[in-house]
Order: C-alpha cells, then sequence, then structure tokens
C-alpha cells in the first residue's frame, strides 16, 4: 500500500483555472474522501491523481517519488468509477481477470485473485453470470473487485455508489467500510453524499471552485468548522444561518443582534471585529430547543412537522421570514401552524464574520438572553 502527496497542484483546461494549489497529504492505509458541490473539481483532482488527466502545475508524489510524467497503468493504482462499465458479453470471472490478463500475472494466481475477491465481496455464486444477470449492487460489486484483483497501491472510487438505490447505498456503505479494514488499503472517495463522507472518511477534504476549504477528521469538520462554506456543507439536515449584527465585545463573550429580532450575547473571541459589522449566526437543526409554551425571544411558526417516530423534523419561519429548521430526537408535540419558543444553546452556536471565516469559540459563559 501507499502515501500520496499532493503538492500545490494545479490544473487548467485551457484558460479555465479549475483546481488552484491543492496541498495535500495522504498516509498509508488512510480512507480520505473528496466532498464538495458538482463541478469544484472533485473527479478532476483524483484523475489527476490517476494519471489520467495531467497536472498543469505542481507535483503528484505517490511514495515519495513524483509521478507526473508516469503514465496511469504505470502508477499502479486502480480507478472505479460512478459508471463502472462491465464488459457485457464477458463473465463476472472474466470481468474481472481482465485486466491482469496483459500482464505478467500467472494464470494460476489471476486464478486465485479473483476468488480471493470475490468470497471478501460475496460475490463468488456470480462468477459465471453475465452482468446483465446481477442486481446494481452485484455489478457495482463486481467493479470493485476488478480493482481489487489489480492489488493497487491505492484505490481511487469517484462516487461508486451513486447509481444506487437508497437501500443499496446503505448496504454497499458497510461493505466499502469493512473492505477498507480487511484489505488495510489507501482509498481516495470521491462523492457529495455527506453519509458516506462522515461515515467512511477518516479524513475528509472538502472542496469549493477547485480549492481546499478544509481537511479534517469527519466529527472535527462538524464540530469546528474553519468557515460558513464548510458549516453548510457538512452536517445534515444543513445548518441554519441568520443574519447578524456585532454590538460590542465582553471579556470572551460578544454581543450581537440577530435577525433584527433579539440581542444576545455568545461565547466568542470578538478581538477583530468592529461595532456594526456584519456576521452569520449559525445553528444546527439538531441543537435548537424549543418548546411549544415557552416565551424564548425568538417565536416561530411551524409550517411543516415530520414526524418520522424516532426523530422530528420542523420546518419553521421565523419573524421576519427567516426559515429554520429544528432536528428533534423523538417525538414533538409542534404541529403545522403552532407557534413555538426557540432558544440556541450559546455553545451550539457558530459565528461568523463577513467574509464567512468562523469566530473562535470561548470557554466563557455568557449572560442570559435580552431582548
Ligand atoms: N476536459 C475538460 N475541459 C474543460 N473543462 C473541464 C473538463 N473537465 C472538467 N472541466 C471543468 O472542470 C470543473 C471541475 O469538474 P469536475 O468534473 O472535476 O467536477 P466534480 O467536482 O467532479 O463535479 P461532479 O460532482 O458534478 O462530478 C468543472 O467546471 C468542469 O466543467
Ligand atoms: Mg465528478
Amino acid at each position: 500500500m501507499a502515501t500520496l502527496r499532493l503538492n500545490k497542484v494545479n490544473k487548467r483546461f485551457g484558460g479555465t483555472h479549475v483546481i488552484h494549489d491543492v496541498d495535500l497529504e495522504v498516509v498509508d492505509g488512510e480512507f480520505v474522501v473528496f466532498v464538495g458541490p458538482s463541478g469544484c473539481g472533485k473527479s478532476t483532482l483524483l484523475r489527476m491523481v490517476a494519471g489520467l488527466e495531467k497536472v498543469t502545475s505542481g507535483t503528484v508524489e505517490i511514495d515519495g517519488a513524483v509521478v507526473n510524467d508516469v503514465s496511469a497503468a504505470e502508477r499502479g493504482l486502480a480507478m472505479v468509477f460512478q459508471s463502472y462499465a462491465l464488459y457485457p458479453h464477458m463473465s463476472v470471472y472474466q470481468n474481472m481477470a481482465f485486466g491482469l490478463e496483459n500482464t505478467r500475472v500467472p494464470r494460476p494466481e489471476i486464478d486465485q485473485r479473483v476468488r480471493e475477491a470475490a468470497r471478501l465481496l460475496r460475490i463468488e455464486e456470480y462468477l459465471n453470470r453475465k452482468p446483465r444477470a446481477l442486481s446494481g449492487g452485484q455489478r457495482q460489486r463486481v467493479a470493485i473487485g476488478r480493482a481489487i484483483v489489480r492489488k493497487p497501491r491505492i484505490f481511487l472510487l469517484d462516487e461508486p455508489l451513486s447509481n444506487l438505490d437508497a437501500e443499496l447505498r446503505v448496504l454497499m456503505r458497510a461493505e466499502l467500510a469493512s473492505l477498507h479494514n480487511r484489505l488495510a488499503a489507501t482509498m481516495i472517495y470521491v462523492t457529495h453524499d455527506q453519509v458516506e463522507a462522515m461515515t467512511l472518511a477518516d479524513k475528509i477534504v472538502v472542496l469549493r471552485d477547485g480549492r481546499v476549504e478544509q481537511v479534517g477528521r469527519p466529527l472535527d469538520l462538524y464540530n469546528h468548522p474553519a468557515n460558513r462554506f464548510v458549516a453548510g456543507f457538512i452536517g445534515s439536515p444543513k445548518m441554519n444561518f441568520l443574519p447578524a449584527r456585532f454590538l460590542k465585545a465582553a471579556p470572551g463573550n460578544v454581543m450581537v443582534e440577530v435577525a433584527g429580532i433579539a440581542e444576545i450575547e455568545l461565547p466568542f473571541d470578538g478581538g477583530r471585529l468592529s461595532p456594526g459589522e456584519e456576521m452569520t449566526l449559525g445553528i444546527r437543526p439538531e441543537h435548537i430547543r424549543h418548546d411549544t409554551a415557552g416565551a424564548a425571544p425568538f417565536q416561530a411558526a411551524v409550517t411543516v412537522s415530520e414526524q418520522l417516530g424516532g426523530e422530528s423534523y420542523l420546518y419553521c419561519m421565523l419573524q421576519g421570514d427567516h426559515k429554520i429548521v429544528i432536528h428533534a430526537s423523538g417525538q414533538t408535540e409542534a404541529r403545522r401552524g403552532d407557534e413555538i419558543a426557540m432558544t440556541f444553546p450559546p455553545h451550539q452556536t457558530y459565528l461568523f464574520d463577513a467574509d464567512g471565516t468562523a469566530l473562535q469559540r470561548t470557554g466563557a459563559k455568557p449572560a442570559a438572553v435580552s431582548r
């Protein structure tokens, strides 16, 4: 298995600059997930690692050696795509063995590798079938099996589960996680599925417009997003944002006016802010407390109440037409049309300055909310 390092990698397609100065380190055995909105450059970055796309500037290093001029075939990596085109006229066995047949791997070893991969992926009983006689999830496993038999130094997977239905995705996600454990392989995985990123990754790389916004362990990104973009991208349903205005700083706290509704004190370091500065308050749906009878300053009308039994989602409208989503565990009494009172626990709020950069939280204990 292998390590990967990207140094100041850039990519231009003609005049379009799509990847900007990307630095990244992937250690041996790590499961790294690239996430970001459509068109942000995830596939392009992966294809540059694979050698399917040339790097405009910067270097790609595998196991300490620069591979910019090494062909895709010689990099020893395996890529699994979203559209995992299997050869329709070949059996599952032949599909998996095909990539090895023009190499120096001896036939008995090819046979052994195919059977071993089939066993790992639980597709042994389908080895003689044609792909059309398989379910989507089984086909996907064949595509992954094709990568496994090559014993790649790094697995590169570009949205491999996006063609599967929701139930299969969940199953395959768990299988990928256990496969990663069993193979102890280095894997780079592209997805825009939030849950896949959170559950599979040792490390998430959040990309936006060809730039790395933040790199970190899933819960570190969830708990400490560097900026508003990452805060809104990691977590589902996404973080609620409300306009806010900085009023003044107190030791360990800042006083902000939120959505023109209330002035609240929050435990952030406001050293670099100036009075009147526009800010954004962030609060995750799962952190809002609500009460159908309370008198908190934030009063909202419930527009949709989704009761799933084990959890509930309330879609609300705050004074001033601000949409707020609340996620509660268990069942709530709030129904469409109800007025509810919301509180934002200060230590679970986020504040972003006008540029979207997250303010540093302090350990201070804020004073009570005032109107
Ligand atoms: N061959 C190409 N020529 C010109 N522009 C390209 C080429 N390939 C990709 N791009 C552009 O580069 C940007 C990044 O594309 P890329 O496919 O890497 O995005 P992505 O993050 O994988 O998106 P998605 O989530 O939709 O798959 C896009 O704006 C795309 O239009
Ligand atoms: Mg893509």
